[in-house]
């Protein structure tokens, strides 16, 4: 199979594009730091690993991704883990700006080169987006974080329908992780904070049951389920609970 990981010289995204490598797919990485997808590729030499450095948030990443996708001779997954969080309670206008750029216009730029790719040509393929948990309740410490969360998670479910619409064959994964330790959270220690490969091997679970949502791991999704049932009113109120959490990542 032929699968693409947007963001995959770290974290997340790393450890995902390195079980579909051990699996002897046909990998490819992308993201801005070339020497590390390079790094990547040198230790996979076992397996075909195709090399794209390129920003999600410039005018020009879906000619890139159209340039890897036409390299690899196709695509039938793609992961989009390209992303970046701070918490902002003095809202410096730049650091939302920056979010909402990679995280909701890099992410849009990406899935509709894709579904029309897909719907256009007649194709079978499968769009996953790593949302978070932010995306179940706003969180009023990361602003355009927990927005943009929501909002990659709300866009796929549009776009599952405009696949009916379109009569197109394209399933769409939205996943929700919890702490995962990664240079995200900045060699910090949360609670229930997740081991990378153990969140990178259920989400590759996820893709492959064609999961339409998913929370990682179960504890999280216990307590996003707890989360959910907390009124509105309520979880505002909740915010001065906050207050000692303005520089979580
Ligand atoms: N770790 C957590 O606790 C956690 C929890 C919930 C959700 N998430 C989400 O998981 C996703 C992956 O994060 P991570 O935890 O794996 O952290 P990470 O190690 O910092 O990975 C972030 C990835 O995004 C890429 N990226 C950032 N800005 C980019 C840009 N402008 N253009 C292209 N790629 C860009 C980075 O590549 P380059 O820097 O090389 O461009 C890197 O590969 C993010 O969307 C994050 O919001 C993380």
């Amino acid at each position: 199979m032929n699968i693409i990981v947007i963001g995959a010289t770290s974290g997340i995204g790393r450890a995902v594009a390195e079980i579909y490598m051990s699996r002897g797919h046909r990998v490819g990485i992308t993201g801005r730091r070339a020497n590390l997808l390079e790094e990547i590729a040198g230790c996979h030499q076992d397996c075909e690993v195709f090399v794209k450095p390129f920003d999600v948030s410039a005018d020009t990443a879906s000619d890139s991704l159209a340039e890897l996708v036409e390299d690899m001779g196709g695509v039938d997954i793609c992961l989009y883990s390209s992303g970046y969080g701070h918490t902002n309670t003095s809202l410096e206008p730049s650091l939302e700006l920056g979010q909402v750029d990679v995280n909701a216009k890099g992410f849009v730029r990406c899935a509709v080169w894709l579904f029309n790719y897909w719907a256009v040509n007649g194709l079978k393929g499968h769009l996953a987006v790593i949302s978070s948990v932010a995306s179940i309740l706003p969180l009023g410490v990361c602003p355009a974080y927990s927005a943009t969360k929501k909002f990659e998670a709300f866009y796929l479910e549009t776009l599952r329908q405009l696949a009916v619409i379109r009569k197109a064959d394209i399933g769409f994964t939205a996943i929700k992780p919890g702490f995962v330790d990664t240079d995200f959270i900045h060699g910090r220690h949360f609670p229930m904070t997740i081991r990378r490969d153990r969140a990178a091997g259920q989400i590759v679970k996820a893709i492959a049951r064609k999961r339409k949502s998913v929370v990682i791991n179960r504890r999280w999704a216990l307590l996003g389920m707890l989360m959910k049932l907390i009124p509105r009113p309520v979880w505002n109120w909740g915010g001065r609970f906050f207050r000692p959490y303005t520089d979580m990542f």
